[in-house]
């Protein structure tokens, strides 16, 4: 899968249109309320830690298969390496694989986001030598493998990074789109600005090639963007909880927390900091927290300023038909009780 980092721009175009032409869209999926068989590409970085934790709590709601990591908020070696230590945390080193992925977006030089998630990747915790190693084979092999392998509509997709090893699976083979029940993906701004510039949330920004190509699937697509993130923000009143579970996990959760609040106070002022790639695992755990509309999306990958940017017809504009779900609300308070009940359920 070595050449997965280098993707030219012709194939790229084949490969969004041959995705567009083949669309699969089922919104009608299967019953939000059936317990979900899921993998989470990530690339933690502090709220992808978190988002881990959460649907590793909820083991009710979901069968969490395998973490995919993905170049990102730190560089590939960190983000696999961290997936490692997170899934230690919660007990889970035997029974969680970890995948290695995309080292770099299709078609761009990496941009990491360490400015606030610190050198690690994990920033505010104590880090220990991961307990056992990474998987032999390569993330968008073991993606292919399994959704090929899988029943139809079957696997859902819980990606919290740049888009990368997912658009790189489809591209490779479109027919896994038979596998896939849905993608749940944190990423994207529409109501809100933008978080990397004031067009584009980092998610998208970092591989807008990318994320053009999932959101050209035809697969159901539901967005957590930043326009929900900001409704649910992380404050030291809802930390508190975490703490007082008296678990390692609810430690951790809390030091990340607090450390994420304490970057946004230092830049912004304001004591909260949004909630990010915890709500797409929310979403999983409890649909009905969360309320938002069919629209059309498409991936800005040419804007001089807007590269990166969601586009989302909001109005039906476009003409062009809705291809994902695009969260814009969120009960907060029950979704921070949903995470606290999953975090306490943890070691
Ligand atoms: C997203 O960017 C990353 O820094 C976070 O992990 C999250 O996935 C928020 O824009
Ligand atoms: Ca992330």
């Amino acid at each position: 899968m070595s050449q997965t980092s280098c993707f030219p721009r012709r194939t790229f175009l084949k490969a969004s249109a041959a995705l567009t032409a083949g669309a699969l869209f089922n919104p009608l999926a299967q019953a939000a309320n059936e317990r979900r068989t899921v993998i989470i590409d990530c690339d933690p970085g502090q709220d992808d830690a978190i988002a881990i934790l959460f649907a590793l709590g909820a083991r009710d709601r979901l069968d969490l298969r395998a973490l995919t990591a993905v170049a990102g908020n730190v560089p590939l070696n960190l983000t696999e390496r961290n997936a490692r230590i997170v899934r230690d945390w919660a007990g889970q080193t035997k029974t969680l694989p970890v995948y290695a992925g995309c080292p770099r977006p299709l078609m761009r030089p990496l941009i990491t986001a360490a400015n606030v998630h610190g050198k690690t990747g994990l920033e505010g915790v104590e880090l220990h030598e991961p307990l056992a190693p990474v998987a032999q084979q390569h993330a968008v092999a073991y993606l292919v493998e399994t959704l090929k392998a899988a029943p139809p509509h079957s696997v859902t997709i819980c990606a919290i990074g740049p888009l990368t090893n997912l658009a790189a699976a489809l591209t490779e083979a479109p027919e896994i789109r038979e596998g896939l029940r849905e993608i749940v993906l944190m990423g994207g701004a529409f109501f809100e600005r933008g978080n990397i510039t004031p067009a584009a949330e980092f998610n998208i920004y970092v591989d807008p090639e990318a994320a053009s190509i999932v959101f050209a699937s035809g697969v159901p697509i539901v967005v957590l963007p930043r326009d929900v993130a900001v409704k649910a923000p992380i404050t030291p009143a809802r930390i508190a909880p975490f703490r007082a579970i008296g678990n390692r996990c609810g430690a951790i959760v809390a030091d990340i927390m607090a450390a994420e609040v304490k970057y946004q106070k230092g830049r912004r002022g304001a004591e909260e900091a949004p909630m990010y790639d915890p709500t797409a695992a929310g979403y999983l755990v409890d649909p009905s927290l969360f309320k938002g509309r069919m629209v059309n999306v498409v991936v800005e990958t040419t804007g001089q300023w807007t590269l990166g940017e969601t586009v989302v017809d909001w109005s039906g504009h476009s003409g062009r038909a809705p291809n994902a779900t695009w969260i814009t609300d969120v009960d907060a308070d029950a979704f921070y009780a949903a995470l606290r009940a999953s975090i306490a359920t943890l070691p």
